[in-house]
C-alpha cells in the first residue's frame, strides 16, 4: 500500500478523507478520547480491512460512530436508561450498547453477529466535521495495532498503522486521552462495560440509581486482560522506583531517582493525567528502549483515576 496520507484538519482535508471513506478506504480522525480508524461501516469490505489492518480478533466487535440521537435511533433502539444517558451526555465519551436494528445495513462484521451494537457519538468538532461530510455511520476502534498502547496523536497513529490504511486527519492531542466509557443494559440494569472518559460517579449521579458490573450475560469482548501493552513492565501502586526502574509519577515525585522518569499530573489532577497516560507510557517505553520495569505511582481510583488504572493494570498485566 502506498504511504498514509496526513491530512490537516481544513475544509480540504476533511473533503479528501470523506472522499476516501466513501471508496471503502481507511481513514483515521481525532476524537476527544482517541484517534478513532473509520471506514464505512456498511461496507463489508471496508470493515474487514479494519479487522486486518489491526490485526484485531473478528469475534471483537467495533464502535459505530454517528452525529447524534437521531441518526443513532436508525441503527438501534436506545431506550430506557439508555436514552437517558444519550440525551444528558452525547456528544461526549460515552458508548451504548443497544440492539441493533438489522434494516440498518451494517456490515455482520461490525457487531462480530452479536444482537447489539456499539454506538458513540463524538464531540471532538473534527470527527463531527468528518461525520457531517461523510453522511453515514463510521465504524472506529481506536487507530492502534490490536494490543498496543491507544493513540492520541497523528503521530501515533502514523507509528503503528502507518502505510496499512489511507490517510489520518490531523486534529492534534486529543483533549480526554482514555477511550469512551461503554454502558450496556442486563435487562432493563443499566452495566458498566468499560470504564472510560465519562466517570462512572457522573453516570450513576445522573441515573439516580448504581451500574451494575459486567459480568454474567453482558460483557465487553474486547476487555482481554492484556491490552494497551507497552514493551516495558509496569509495577503498579508503587511509592518509589526501586534501582534501575524507570518513574511514572502522579503528584509530588520521591526525591533523587536517576532513571527515566516522566509525571502525570506534578499537581495531581486527574484529567490531566488522563490526557498524558497513553503518550507517557510511549515516551517511557522509547526512553527504557522498551525494557526494564517502570513504578507507577497510586492513582486514587476514583473518576477519571478508575479508567486511568484500568488502562494501567491491562498494561501490566502477562503478555499472552
Ligand atoms: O473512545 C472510544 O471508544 C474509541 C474512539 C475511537 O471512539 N474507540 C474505541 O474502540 O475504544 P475499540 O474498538 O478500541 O473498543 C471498543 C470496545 C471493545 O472492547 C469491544 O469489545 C466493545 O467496545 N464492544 C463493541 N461492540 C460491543 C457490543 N455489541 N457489546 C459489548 N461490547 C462491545
Ligand atoms: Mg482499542
Amino acid at each position: 500500500m502506498p504511504e498514509t496520507e496526513r491530512l490537516a484538519s481544513d475544509d480540504a482535508g476533511i473533503a479528501r478523507a470523506a472522499a476516501l471513506l466513501a471508496e471503502g478506504r481507511l481513514v483515521a480522525f481525532p476524537t476527544e478520547t482517541v484517534y478513532g480508524l473509520g471506514a464505512d461501516a456498511r461496507n463489508g469490505l471496508a470493515v474487514a480491512h479494519v479487522f486486518e489492518a489491526k490485526g484485531r480478533p473478528r469475534f471483537n466487535p467495533l464502535i459505530v460512530h454517528v452525529p447524534g440521537l437521531d441518526e443513532a435511533r436508525r441503527i438501534a433502539a436506545v431506550r430506557g436508561a439508555l436514552e437517558r444517558l444519550a440525551d444528558a451526555f452525547w456528544p461526549g465519551p460515552l458508548t451504548l450498547v443497544a440492539p441493533v436494528t438489522p434494516e440498518a445495513g451494517l456490515s455482520d462484521l461490525v457487531t462480530a453477529g452479536l444482537a447489539t451494537v456499539a454506538i458513540r457519538v463524538p464531540a471532538h468538532p473534527v470527527a463531527r466535521r468528518l461525520l457531517a461530510a461523510f453522511g453515514g455511520p463510521l465504524a472506529g476502534p481506536s487507530a492502534n495495532p490490536s494490543g498496543k498502547v491507544s493513540p492520541t496523536s497523528a503521530d501515533h497513529v502514523l507509528d503503528g498503522l502507518g502505510g496499512r490504511i489511507a490517510a489520518v486527519v490531523d486534529g492534534g492531542a486529543c483533549p480526554v486521552g482514555v477511550e469512551s466509557t461503554i454502558i450496556g443494559l442486563d435487562g432493563d440494569v443499566p452495566v458498566l462495560l468499560r470504564p472510560g472518559g465519562l466517570p462512572v460517579e457522573v453516570i450513576e449521579a445522573c441515573l439516580g440509581r448504581s451500574l451494575g458490573r459486567a459480568g454474567g450475560g453482558i460483557r465487553a469482548p474486547g476487555q482481554l486482560a492484556s491490552h494497551y501493552a507497552p514493551g516495558i513492565r509496569l509495577r503498579l501502586n508503587a511509592a518509589a522506583p526501586a534501582a534501575g526502574e524507570g518513574w511514572l509519577g502522579f503528584g509530588a515525585d520521591p526525591e533523587g531517582i536517576d532513571a527515566p522518569t516522566l509525571n502525570l499530573s506534578p499537581s495531581g489532577d486527574m484529567a490531566e493525567a488522563a490526557a498524558n497516560l497513553f503518550s507517557h507510557l510511549r515516551t517511557l517505553d522509547g526512553l527504557m528502549h522498551g525494557q526494564g520495569t517502570v513504578a507507577v505511582a497510586a492513582i486514587p481510583d476514583r473518576g477519571l483515576g478508575r479508567a486511568i488504572n484500568d488502562r494501567l493494570r491491562r498494561a501490566a498485566a502477562p503478555r499472552p
